[in-house]
């Protein structure tokens, strides 16, 4: 069956508009792994394996989390276009769906907006001392509560030896370099530089250290360089990602039910769209988590019992120059759609 064939839920154009608002979500390495498949009663969400990353999310969690992130973004942009959606979870690895989009009721009004979808983006510069209220951090905890998983808040100090480790983990495996090329737009020349991927301004890169990475990179210098100090290096230079005062927030959660990563992806929109609207950015910096040197420390500070682990790493604080002056994420056109 075509598009065209099927009866959706609702019109085609309408929700594709939404799915196009939604594709501003939160996604690891910027490769928008969504898909919508348009069934006639029903709007399928799944993922396509050319997305889903490898060495740089060896157990797909922060796949998982970017199509939670995604379908709390789509959900939401559906409600202030007028239509009423809810998810259903049905996550099958073989079939690379998450669940649905099917008709649903009214969803409780909500301060969170398509605007703030829209203009919401990651911080990963310098932050200022100031500190995120006591307040607006109860507020994140209920939030987390009232999903089912539990926020640990966790002084930037405490966790920067771990930051420390993992960047040298992250820089050290020839597989996650490789990967972070291949997903980098150094140059508004690379071909999908307005389509997806990590460019040089969301990278906070100027030209020479842009021309730095591509240079340390190339997998011969690379090679070449790794036993020679490359690894310190890179991590020094991260240095603005592990320094500075302020708070870590980590998203803890029970079991190892790949659901319920979806709908902690769901969480990290509701976290981050309320932080954004106070003037807070978020920093993800998954490798702590994935790091086999650095989760069990995590896990540790974060003061996690009854079996609950890691599932999303965060800083958030307050940047030290104005982020609206850098541009939006770039997006594919249709990002991930296929037909039924
Ligand atoms: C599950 C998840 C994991 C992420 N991990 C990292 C990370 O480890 N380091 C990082 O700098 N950004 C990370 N990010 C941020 C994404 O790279 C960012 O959301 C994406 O490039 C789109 O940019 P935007 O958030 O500014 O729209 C992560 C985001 C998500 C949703």
């Amino acid at each position: 069956m075509t598009e065209t064939e099927s009866t959706p839920i609702y019109p085609l154009d309408r929700l594709r508009r939404v799915a196009d608002a939604a594709a501003r979500a939160a996604n690891a390495h910027n490769t928008q792994p969504w898909d919508l498949r348009y069934r006639p009663d029903h709007v399928e969400v799944g993922w396509r394996a050319e997305y889903a990353l490898g060495p740089s999310d060896p157990s797909h969690r922060d796949l998982r989390l970017s199509l939670g992130t995604y379908i709390e973004s789509l959900l939401l942009c559906a409600a202030e276009a007028g239509m009423a959606l809810r998810f259903e979870p049905d996550y099958d690895a073989t079939a690379a769906r998450v669940g649905r989009i099917v008709p649903g009721q009214w969803l409780e009004p909500s301060t969170r907006s398509v605007a703030d979808v829209e203009a919401r983006r990651v911080w990963r510069g310098a932050w200022t001392p100031q500190q995120v209220p006591p307040a607006v951090i109860g507020r994140s905890l209920k939030t987390a509560e009232e999903s089912g998983f539990r926020v640990a808040v966790v002084p930037t100090d405490a966790a920067r030896p771990l930051l420390v480790r993992a960047y040298h983990w992250f820089f050290g495996h020839a597989g996650i370099a490789r990967e972070l090329l291949a997903w980098a737009r150094l140059s508004p020349r690379h071909p999908d530089y307005q389509r997806d991927g990590l460019n040089d301004v969301m990278l906070v890169l100027n030209k020479a250290e842009a021309a730095a990475m591509r240079m340390f990179f190339a997998p011969v210098v690379y090679r070449a360089l790794r036993p020679l100090g490359l690894v310190r290096l890179l991590t020094t230079l991260s240095s603005s990602a592990t320094s500075g005062d302020g708070v870590v927030m980590v998203i803890l959660g029970k079991g190892n039910d790949p659901a319920s990563e979806v709908e902690a992806g769901r969480l990290v929109t509701r976290l981050w769209l309320d932080l954004f609207r106070d003037g807070i950015y978020v920093h993800p910096q998954s490798h702590v988590i994935d790091c086999p040197d650095t989760v069990g420390d995590l896990t540790r500070v974060c003061g996690a019992r009854d079996g609950e682990r890691p599932l999303v790493f965060f800083r958030v604080g307050y940047p030290a120059t104005d982020p609206s002056a850098r541009p939006r994420h770039p997006r594919r056109e249709r990002a991930g759609t296929t037909s039924a």
